[in-house]
């Protein structure tokens, strides 16, 4: 209790820098939606998941959400060129201005290649105009690249065990994360859901996908000097206080 003032200082204090763009790298069930939601909390800024969004376009019925839902099911990636539309619009929404984190993408050396010429072009440019209109910084935040590295079988349990709720989206585990009720949501009382493509065929296949084409977008930044490996194989929170630390360390002084 006696230490609140000061924590609640320093979480303002996180909420009021502009960390730049974070991305979370790492195969299904890695944690990056877990994780994703911790820095949302502390930073204050948005989480952008390509999972989200596209289930949202399926949800909608719309002309992307026909296209992607099969393809979804089967463990595959939506192809590039329909990606770039979504996350472009989305990261130009005003609430990106200060950072953002991003879930699920780039899953491709294609979308990472992509995703340096948008922010070359038009988020780190805000942030130089922002810079020269004020006399205090900010200045251009680099990009941060985590991976999350976890072990193969511990990833198999992790998305076997998922459950979410589907009003507010909040992530358990009947593993790790259970709720306090059965199948319920502690926050809303919703009924938890399995994800469509959780079942076990579409796991394997989820999971190939990963290693086929998304481990050589670790490539790409490592080749960048920009990639941050950490082991994720560890509990929630010493996995959020690895990913803190990093990020701090990449944004000294508040860009
Ligand atoms: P997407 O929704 O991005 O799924 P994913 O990458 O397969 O990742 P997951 O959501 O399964 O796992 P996660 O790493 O977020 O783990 P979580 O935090 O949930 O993509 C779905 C599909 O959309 C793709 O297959 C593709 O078809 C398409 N798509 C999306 N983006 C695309 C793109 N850019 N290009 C083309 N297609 C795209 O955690 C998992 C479970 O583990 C939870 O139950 C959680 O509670 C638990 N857990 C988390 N951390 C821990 C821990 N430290 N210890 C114990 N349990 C933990």
């Amino acid at each position: 209790m006696a230490n609140e003032p000061a924590m609640s200082t320093a979480n303002n204090a996180a909420r009021n820098r502009n960390i730049g763009p974070v991305i979370l790298l790492g195969p299904p069930g890695a944690g990056k939606g877990t994780q994703s939601r911790q820095i949302v909390e502390h930073y204050g800024v948005p989480q952008i998941s390509t999972g989200d969004l596209l289930r949202d376009h399926v949800a909608r019925g719309t002309a992307l959400g026909l296209e992607a839902k099969a393809i979804m099911t089967r463990g595959e990636l939506v192809p590039d060129e329909l990606m770039y539309g979504i996350v472009a619009d989305r990261l130009r929404e005003v609430d990106c201005r200060c950072g953002f984190v991003l879930d699920g993408f780039p899953r491709t050396a294609a979308q990472a290649g992509w995703l340096d010429a948008f922010l070359e072009k038009e988020v780190f440019d805000n942030f130089d105009a922002k810079a020269d209109t004020k006399s205090e910084k900010p200045k251009k935040c680099p990009l941060i690249v985590i991976q999350l590295l976890v072990d193969y079988n511990q990833l198999l349990l992790r998305i076997a065990g998922r459950r979410s709720c589907p009003t507010c989206g909040r992530l358990y585990n009947i593993h790790s994360q259970p709720p306090l009720v059965d199948a319920v949501c502690d926050v809303d009382g919703s009924k938890l859901v399995i994800r469509e493509d959780d079942r076990e065929e579409v796991i394997s296949e989820r999971l190939a996908t990963y290693e086929r084409q998304t481990k050589p977008v670790a490539d790409y930044y490592r080749g960048q000097r920009r990639l941050i490996a950490i082991n994720a194989d560890r509990t929630v929170e010493e996995v959020t206080t690895q990913i803190f630390g990093v990020i701090d360390s990449h944004c000294v002084g508040g860009c």
